[in-house]
């Protein structure tokens, strides 16, 4: 038996991708710890193998094993959890005889500055690979988001398989059966660590624009005092329009179901208490510490973190005051400006996400391809949405685009939203329904188109406080200067 490729670590993600590899006529070989996960496996794949044009799988007793099911070079990819078990499994496989040219593709949700760590410590042992996979568990059986990197001669013998195996899309953009001749939603981004990085920033942005659909479901079910069905119809309309992604789809069908045991709308028999496994987080505090503003993604991590803290919540219902200014706003123009706003802000969250990939790009000297990530985020993975094929096409007519919302058609389109968007964050300041993410997004792009922010007045209090100098309008930014404030006469200095 020689196989093509293995899997290592057949639970959900590791089974389906195995199942989905079978699927489109490879011959795999797996293993897991637990025997349960091999022969579940073992089982639905030999009722795929049937099919005339499928593949095949076989189960590996051990690691060794497995090494001698597989053609040299072995690839092997590992499904398990992110952190030290990747690299207990490697020892192993170093253990069971891997080979310098036999290489290791990293599957899971790994930190990216480990997959960097890990391309460096491997080096010479065997050719360490990346793969970040987006779309969950159906996602990974019939057509995932594939965001590889790591050794470009590795890149060779991967493609095929996760080109065959990533969702596909047609010329315009529309999602197809992975089966389908198409466009492939499978790209080498970089070295090891660029996958999982712009994995990590698609969780960002997944949190975000998660979040944003949440407060437009608040504002309709507080402010507008619809009900879950009547907000889910909202929701499936907007879908057909410029808001149309998979987020949308799953929200308007969660709206509409009816809890068996209630009859009451499930989604209000949910308790409002988010949690969250950390990539948001890791993308949070990449955008602190690399210094590139990506307030929205932050402030969807916020919001998960305050609405867990239930017991304080409910204590501070009770207690601080509301003083809110009740608008009775009309149905119809209210729910043309949320859409508006719901577009701009969520324009914004992945403009933010972008320009966070932007600036590590260039630290790392990566020098990601916008474009590309764009097209393999058009389906499979979580955030897939219609306008994704319109931020492709911004980066394809100009790769050097300093930020997305500076491409011209998305100028235009913000000018035919943005008083809509402005009506709605100030009502709900007005009406005290929370909406982090869709005024922070505001904030943000009122900050970026404001020529002269009061940021003068800031260096003033450092050099007032701590001589930490500040730059004038009327010399180069380069030069220096600081001021004796609290002396008479004023006295500036040159540093
Ligand atoms: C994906 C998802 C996936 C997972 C999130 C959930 O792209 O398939 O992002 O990776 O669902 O990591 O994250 P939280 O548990 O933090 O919401």
């Amino acid at each position: 038996m020689s196989c093509q490729i293995a899997m290592i670590g057949l639970g959900v993600m590791g089974k389906s991708l195995a199942l989905n590899l079978v699927d489109h006529g490879f011959s795999v070989a797996g293993y897991d710890l637990n025997q349960a996960n091999r022969l579940r496996t073992l089982q639905e794949a030999a009722s795929l193998s049937t099919i005339a044009g499928k593949g095949t799988f076989a189960a590996a007793d051990d690691l060794t094993h497995l090494l001698r099911l597989l053609n040299t070079p072995r690839v092997i990819a590992l499904s398990v959890p992110a952190g030290d078990v990747v690299d207990e499994v490697i020892a192993q496989l170093l253990d069971a005889g891997l080979s310098s040219q036999d290489i290791v593709i990293d599957t899971g949700n790994s930190l990216w500055t480990d997959s960097e760590r890990r391309e460096k410590e491997y080096t010479g042992r065997l050719r360490f690979f990346s793969t970040a996979v987006s779309g969950g568990e159906q996602g990974a059986r019939h057509g995932p988001s594939l965001m590889a990197s790591g050794d470009p001669e590795a890149w060779t013998f991967v493609q095929p398989l996760w080109q065959a195996i990533a969702a596909k899309v047609d010329a315009s953009g529309q999602p197809i059966d992975s089966h389908q001749q198409g466009e492939s939603c499978a790209a080498y981004l970089g070295p090891a660590g660029a996958g999982h990085y712009v994995k990590m920033v698609h969780n960002g942005i997944e949190y975000a624009d998660m979040q944003l659909i949440c407060e437009a479901y608040q504002y309709l079910r507080d402010v507008m005092t619809l009900s879950a069905p009547e907000i889910g119809q909202v929701f499936e309309r907007w879908n057909q329009g410029v808001l149309n992604s998979y987020l949308m789809e799953i929200s308007a069908d969660i709206l509409q179901q009816h809890d068996p045991e209630t009859g009451a709308a499930l989604v209000e028999m949910i308790l409002d208490t988010a949690e969250q496994k950390g990539t948001g987080l890791w993308t949070a505090v990449n955008s602190l510490q690399s210094g590139s503003p990506a307030p929205s993604l932050v402030q969807a991590v916020f919001a998960r973190s305050l609405s867990a803290n239930k017991a304080r919540r409910v204590t501070a219902s009770k207690q601080l005051p509301a003083q809110t200014l009740i608008a009775e706003p009309c149905l119809d123009s209210t729910l043309r400006d949320l859409e508006s706003a719901l577009y701009c802000a969520k324009l914004v969250v992945y403009a933010q996400g972008f320009d966070l990939m932007k600036t590590t790009s260039d630290s790392e000297g990566w020098q990601l391809n916008f474009t590309d990530i764009a097209r393999i985020w058009r389906s499979g993975c979580i955030i897939r949405a219609g306008f994704l094929h319109q931020i492709a096409q911004a980066y394809q007519h100009q790769p050097l685009l300093d930020h997305l919302l500076l491409a011209p058609e998305f100028v235009s389109e913000l000018s035919k939203r943005l008083l809509g968007w402005r009506h709605i964050a100030a009502q709900s300041m007005q009406s005290g329904v929370p909406m982090p993410c869709l005024a922070s997004a505001l904030s943000y792009y009122d900050a970026l188109r404001c020529e002269v922010l009061p940021a003068n007045l800031l260096q003033a209090q450092r050099d007032y406080f701590g001589a930490h100098t500040y730059a004038r309008v009327d010399h180069p930014a380069d030069k220096k200067f600081h001021v004796l404030w609290e002396k008479s006469p004023r006295q500036q200095v040159a540093r």
